[in-house]
């Protein structure tokens, strides 16, 4: 007998096929899905290898059962499961509030629309990519996250962030790595698998105390990291202060402080403003990353594709600019790109990724996004990355 399960409140039935309605909160058989089998159940047990994405996904779906439904869009709709911190549910994948900011990420992306041209010499697109001195197969790369754990009773933190970041390695990308309120000074997971993978990520902290950010900082300097830096935006977070652990916002002096603090280069994450770029750049930062946390943080923004132009536009050279938020597609990697990023960070589809099918399970999503992105430059004409630009929007 199969498990279906309602993706709206989490309702699991047993039969052939979904029930006409959900016996708890009364929606249609489109909205279950069906679980998967025991045997693919945890990544941490000795579930075979997935071979493919689907497979990655489908166990994802079972071990996040009640977080997220993996749906075909993850798209920040109201109706999705993951959607209830308006009235008080935790945040799990969701965003902050209505969820607006999250959905407008998804539709900024989904507004612009590609243009199609054909004719010109045929080529093999060339995807490969710099970040920070290094270079990379593909510009994409994991964004920075914490706290699947909690989400999941088959995988530690620092399995997790372990499987993040060799995942990206072995296709020839790079992870950043998050910070949460769990993550300490002693005891900080996504250090810990940094240290473990030999430095090859980027660490994202928090906002802390300036004194806890320079020893952070100067922990990863130390493991080889190639570059640095903190989430602004995570000053909105609550929960670390609850934690004993407060985040603060960060002036110019302060930040040109942590700047001064490293001889790496410096990442200030959460940029939605041009003010606030124009301020992280004179305080020394080498990459703005253009993002709304992924709509987690302040209800009823943008959505990143929206403000990027004009953030590009005001900082031009000064800076590698970096955006996330909303893309799930290798074609939408070409957008954020058309618009002026430099490269592109994937944040909840790698979290899934990594929970369903761990390194692997992030290798095929990563291997899946360079081939959309390798097609999108095919069908819009572009051979390398150095001639994409906005001719590619219709
Ligand atoms: C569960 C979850 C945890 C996150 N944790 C962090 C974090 O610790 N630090 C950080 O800078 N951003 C964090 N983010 C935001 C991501 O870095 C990124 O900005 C966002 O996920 C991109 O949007 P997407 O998920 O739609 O791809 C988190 C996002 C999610 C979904």
């Amino acid at each position: 007998m199969a498990k279906w399960i309602c993706t709206v409140c989490n309702y699991v039935h047993e039969g052939e096929g979904p029930p006409d309605v959900c016996p708890v909160c009364g929606v249609g058989p489109e909205k279950f899905v069906r679980a998967k089998d025991e045997a693919a159940k945890s990544p941490d047990g000795d579930s075979p290898e997935p071979e493919t994405l689907e497979q990655v996904r489908d166990a994802a779906r079972e071990q996040l059962l009640g977080i997220c439904g993996v749906y075909p869009a993850c798209d920040g709709q109201p109706d999705r499961l993951c959607q209830r911190e308006a009235y008080g549910a935790p945040i799990g994948l969701g965003g902050a509030g209505s969820g607006a900011s999250f959905a407008a990420n998804y539709t900024a992306l989904a507004s612009l629309k590609l243009k199609t041209r054909l004719v010109g010499d045929h080529f093999d697109p060339d995807t490969k990519s710099r970040f920070c001195g290094l270079e990379l197969a593909m510009p994409i790369m994991g964004s920075s996250t914490a706290g699947p754990s909690k989400y999941t009773d088959g995988m530690s933190e620092e399995a997790f962030c372990r499987a993040t970041i060799a995942g990206c390695r072995s296709v020839g990308s790079l992870s950043w790595r998050g910070d949460t309120y769990f993550y300490t000074e002693e005891e900080h997971p996504a250090l810990d698998a940094l240290e473990a993978e030999g430095g090859a990520g980027v660490p994202i902290f928090k906002p802390r105390a300036q004194d806890v950010l320079k020893r952070l900082i100067e922990r990863a300097e130390k493991m080889g990291c190639p570059a640095v830096g903190v989430d602004l935006d995570g000053c909105g977070s609550t929960i670390m202060a609850r934690h004993g652990q407060p985040v603060y916002r960060k002036t110019t002096a302060e930040l040109r402080e942590l700047v001064a603090a490293t001889s790496l280069p410096f990442v200030a994450k959460g940029i939605m403003a041009v003010e606030d770029a124009e301020a992280c750049v004179e305080a020394g930062a080498k990459v703005i990353a253009v993002s709304n946390h992924g709509g987690r943080v302040l209800d009823s923004t943008p959505g990143v594709a929206q403000v990027l132009p004009e953030i590009v536009e005001a900082i031009g050279e000064r800076a590698v600019i970096t955006a996330d938020g909303g893309v799930r597609t290798g074609y939408d990697v070409l957008k954020m790109l058309a618009l002026g990023a430099d490269a592109v960070l994937v944040g909840r589809d790698l979290i899934r990724a990594a929970i369903g099918g761990r390194e692997k399970g992030v290798a095929l999503q990563m291997t899946q996004l360079r081939k959309g992105l390798s097609r999108g430059m095919l069908m819009t004409g572009v051979p390398t990355l150095n001639e994409l630009d906005r001719r590619v929007l219709v």
